[in-house]
């Protein structure tokens, strides 16, 4: 039946979603894209369509319209679940813009848990994150490590909207989800077709790698380097996002196979931390080129050290990572490459 492989995918032209999207159609899913394009370009859409022969069909929309939301979602009654991307996702914008990124973090998915619940569609995916975990007290984290008190509206949009998710599986006996919480999402897809799209100054360390490596940026400013750590520098858990991609098709898959009715939480990461300084190293050797960097003060905000104990990602979901890390930085840098700046 038409339906009984549609799949909701809602911020599916962003970067962890265009990524989800392929993988979804190459498990044979239909994925149905919801996407107002405030944080991507409509020609990712045709990007997925040459990496996979399958076009996509794409509504703009913006989730927190409940109103378009609904006429779009009624279309979709089987589907086998939704995926929900779309947010806004910096944490330094979010200290900016604290009332735009509450309205629309928690707005647009009250709005699509209401769609659900009008159309029969029973599981949920739920793009979260580590930044719940805030300064862990261990610098390995699994699930039931505690939710710390959130450093930014934007970690708090998240901790809140997993309150969320747990009351509605609570409220309604036929609703499952999966909170599944990503560490640092870098990579592309190998093709080179698809990736990252930051708009503006880049936040994270990977995009501002790729930027001054291009010489869009003159140089990279290493936050801090008198830490605890090795080397002095950051460690974080960076994942490929072909991997997260691949993960929340098994998401899916579990939530299906299962008939879940709960909310089950899942870290995304390689359970491998690296340092800025390592990241920096590596991208200068596996792309043969120097990087023009220097050392800086330390960010206000940034946890010391934080990377997955993933073993519940591959008890429940049957889902390890396949990319190394060189290869995530290599196919960033051939990404970065191809983007007409
Ligand atoms: C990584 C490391 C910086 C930029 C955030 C969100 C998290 C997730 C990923 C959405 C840190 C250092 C960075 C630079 C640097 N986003 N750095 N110079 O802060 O770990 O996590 O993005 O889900 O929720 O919190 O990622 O890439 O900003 O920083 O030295 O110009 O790189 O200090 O140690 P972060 P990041």
């Amino acid at each position: 039946m038409m339906h009984s492989k549609t799949v909701l995918v809602t911020g599916g032209a962003g970067y962890i979603g265009s990524h989800t999207v392929v993988e979804l159609i190459n498990a044979g899913y239909n994925p149905i894209i919801l996407d107002d394009f405030r944080n991507s370009k409509s020609w990712i859409i045709d990007r997925i369509a040459q990496i996979t022969k399958v076009t996509p069909t794409c509504h703009q929309v913006d989730c927190q319209d409940e109103g378009a939301v609904m006429e779009v979602v009624k279309n979709y009654p089987n589907a086998i679940g939704l995926i929900h991307f779309a947010a806004d996702k910096a944490v330094g914008e979010s200290i900016q813009k604290p009332v735009q990124y509450y309205q629309n973090n928690i707005g647009s998915l009250c709005v699509i848990l209401k769609a659900m619940k009008s159309f029969g569609i029973k599981h949920l995916v739920f793009s979260s994150s580590c930044t719940v975990y805030g300064e862990a007290d261990t610098a390995v984290v699994t699930e039931e490590s505690p939710v710390k008190a959130a450093t930014s509206p934007y970690g708090d949009t998240k901790i809140t909207c997993e309150k969320i998710i747990r009351y509605n599986s609570n409220a309604h006996d036929n609703f499952g989800a999966t909170l599944l919480r990503y560490f640092n999402p870098i990579g592309a897809h190998p093709s080179g077709l698809i990736g990252e799209l930051p708009q503006g100054v880049p936040n994270n360390l990977m995009p501002y790698i790729t930027q001054t490596a291009k010489g869009i940026r003159e140089k990279l400013t290493v936050f801090g380097s008198d830490y605890n750590t090795p080397d002095g520098t950051n460690i974080r858990d960076y994942i490929h996002v072909m991997d997260l991609a691949k993960a929340h098709v098994k998401a899916l898959q579990f939530l299906n196979n299962t008939a879940c009715k709960e909310s089950v939480t899942i870290n995304l990461g390689t359970g491998k931390g690296t340092s800025v300084l390592e990241i920096i190293n590596a991208f200068e050797n596996v792309n043969q080129l120097k990087l023009n960097y220097e050392i800086g003060p330390r960010r206000v905000g940034d946890v010391e050290q934080i990377y997955a104990n993933s073993e519940r990602a591959k008890k429940l979901l049957g889902w390890t990572c396949e990319y190394s890390l060189n290869e995530a930085l290599k196919h960033s840098w051939e990404w970065e490459k191809g983007i007409d700046n």
